[in-house]
């Protein structure tokens, strides 16, 4: 959990409501014990533990709760506590404050994957977590595995009968696992399968980690529950929406990963797609998971297929090359290690995107993704038409910029609205002005970090942000048609060098209206 730094430039708001100490969650009840598969690796250290260790010192983790690792390591319970206090060790060292508490309810059992027994041996340690430690039943299982492990563990957990929640105790049984969910639509089929062998689909929990996103969240606020926004979101006032999410960074370490998946699957199935539902979905009449959920697979049966034939006139992809980011010297994605030589994966893409039913006929979408460019930045510009008539061609011309509403999603969490003004004097002149609100003004308290909010919502067991699978299927036939042309053997033709530390190739200049960044 993080206190976000105060911008100093602009005025407090004024918060007239709600009361904010509403806002505090009440603590969590239920009991459970938490299983990390994959509780040796990065994720655990970097990610989980630290969240759950936050939610702990929070007060929002349940008072009657475990975390037990399970890995192919053999640790001691002493071994693997000692491992996870070092992942959240102050930078001054020593102990972390509150550790005690939680290192008490930290053990962990190993695993081997393909064997039963070692499922039932897990299976018997945690009921006698459930004895030691009032526990009750409930679990949540974590996958911070590689996704070619789901199925397995999801298996091995179904025939160990640990998958099964038992009405007449009230237990409950979630299972957690993060993207890709499949490779194409035929895998995603395969996985959920797989997954729904042993679980049902309320018990399985998709991540999108964008979902968690704070300011993600509040696009449903700022448009529902606002009614000055609403009345103009159609094709009547929208000229366009574009999405971008533009990051500095290159593929890391993740070379083996993102070699065979690329932007269009690491960053536009899942991300990209739910910012698209998020803009363009119609209310639903509660807030909650499968109405909102319904919604937006709504949006995504909509979605225009692709013209295969005219793809360039909606499709722009490009692969990072050498440059230079903060001024510092980067390779190119060619040259990074575990890239395979020659290699055709786009680190850049660019779509037009229409969603045909009657709200959006007509407005084109336009999403944007791609690693080494100029900035980290994600945000959504949502751009009006023009006035229908101007009263001041005479004086000024045609040239009067159109209205613009903009979403900071990230770095910069902020909203603004550009408007036109007069200029103060004799003279008839105008002037765009934006109206500004930053999203960390009038902030009380700390803000969940996504990973956090993810775990919190698995313990409280509410999927709205989560994926459901109709969703995750839909979003892979839509992509399925640009998939199969980049994954052909000529699709060089149509991927675009840029250089790193660039807003991405030229050639996206003939899709879009303007890029993120200089064309502000
Ligand atoms: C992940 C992708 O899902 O999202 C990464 O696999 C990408 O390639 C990351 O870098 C971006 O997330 P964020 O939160 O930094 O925008």
């Amino acid at each position: 959990m993080a206190d976000k730094p105060k911008n100093t430039d602009v005025p407090e708001i004024e918060t007239e409501s709600p009361d904010l100490s509403q806002c505090r969650l009440e603590q969590v009840q239920e009991p459970a014990v938490i299983v990390i598969f994959g509780a040796s690796g990065d994720l655990t250290r970097r990610k989980l533990f630290p969240s759950l260790f936050a939610l702990y010192r929070n007060g929002l983790l349940p008072e009657n709760v475990c975390i037990v690792g399970a890995s192919r390591s053999e640790y001691s319970h002493e071994e693997f506590r000692e491992i996870m206090r070092r992942s959240v060790e102050p930078e001054s060292g020593g102990q972390p404050e509150n550790w005690a508490g939680l290192a008490r309810r930290l053990f962990y059992n190993p695993v081997s994957y393909d064997d039963p027994e070692s499922f039932t041996g897990l299976n018997r340690f945690l009921e006698g977590l459930d004895s030691s430690y009032a526990t009750r039943g409930n679990r949540i299982f974590y996958l911070a595995v590689p996704p070619t492990v789901y199925p397995v563990i999801a298996g091995q957990l179904g025939r160990a009968g640990l998958a099964e929640e038992d009405s007449r105790n009230g237990n409950w049984v979630r299972f957690v696992v993060e993207k890709p969910f499949g490779h194409d639509l035929e895998s995603a089929r395969e996985l959920d399968k797989a997954l729904h062998s042993s679980f049902a689909e309320h018990q399985i929990f998709r991540i999108d980690h964008y979902l968690a996103k704070e300011t993600v969240q509040n696009i449903l606020m700022l448009r529902f529950a606002n009614s000055i926004f609403e009345p103009l979101w159609n094709r009547r006032y929208i000229d366009s929406v574009t999405i971008s999410a533009a990051e500095q960074l290159g593929v890391e370490h993740r070379a083996g990963y993102y070699d065979r998946f690329g932007v269009l699957r690491d960053m536009f199935q899942n991300h990209m797609m739910q910012l698209l539902a998020l803009c363009a979905m119609e209310p639903p009449s509660h807030f909650e998971a499968d109405r909102v959920r319904d919604e937006k697979t709504k949006v995504y049966r909509c979605l225009r297929p692709f013209p295969t034939q005219e793809l360039d006139s909606f499709l722009v992809l490009g692969q990072y090359a050498s440059g230079r980011i903060n001024g510092a010297a980067v390779k190119g994605y060619r040259e990074e290690p575990q890239v395979r030589q020659g290699t055709l994966t786009p680190t850049f893409a660019a779509m037009k995107v229409f969603v045909d039913n009657w709200r959006w006929q007509g407005v084109p979408f336009y999403l944007t993704s791609g690693k080494r460019l100029a900035e980290k930045r994600t945000e959504i510009k949502v751009q009006f038409k023009q006035v229908p008539n101007s009263m001041f061609r005479a004086v000024l011309g045609e040239d009067i910029a159109a209205n613009r509403l903009t979403l900071g999603i990230q770095p910069r969490e902020e909203i603004h609205l550009r408007f036109q003004t007069k200029v103060p004097g004799p003279k008839v002149c105008l002037r765009t002005v934006k109206m500004h609100f930053d999203y960390n003004q009038g902030l009380t308290g700390p803000v969940l970090e996504a990973y956090e909010k993810v775990l919190l919502d698995c313990l409280l067991g509410d999927q709205t942000l989560f994926w459901r699978q109709d969703g995750v299927e839909l979003c892979w036939g839509f992509l399925t048609p640009i998939l199969i042309e980049c994954d052909c053997p000529d699709q060089g033709k149509r991927l675009h060098p840029y250089e790193a530390g660039t807003w991405g190739p030229e050639e996206v200049k003939n899709l879009l209206p303007s890029l993120p960044g200089p064309h502000r």
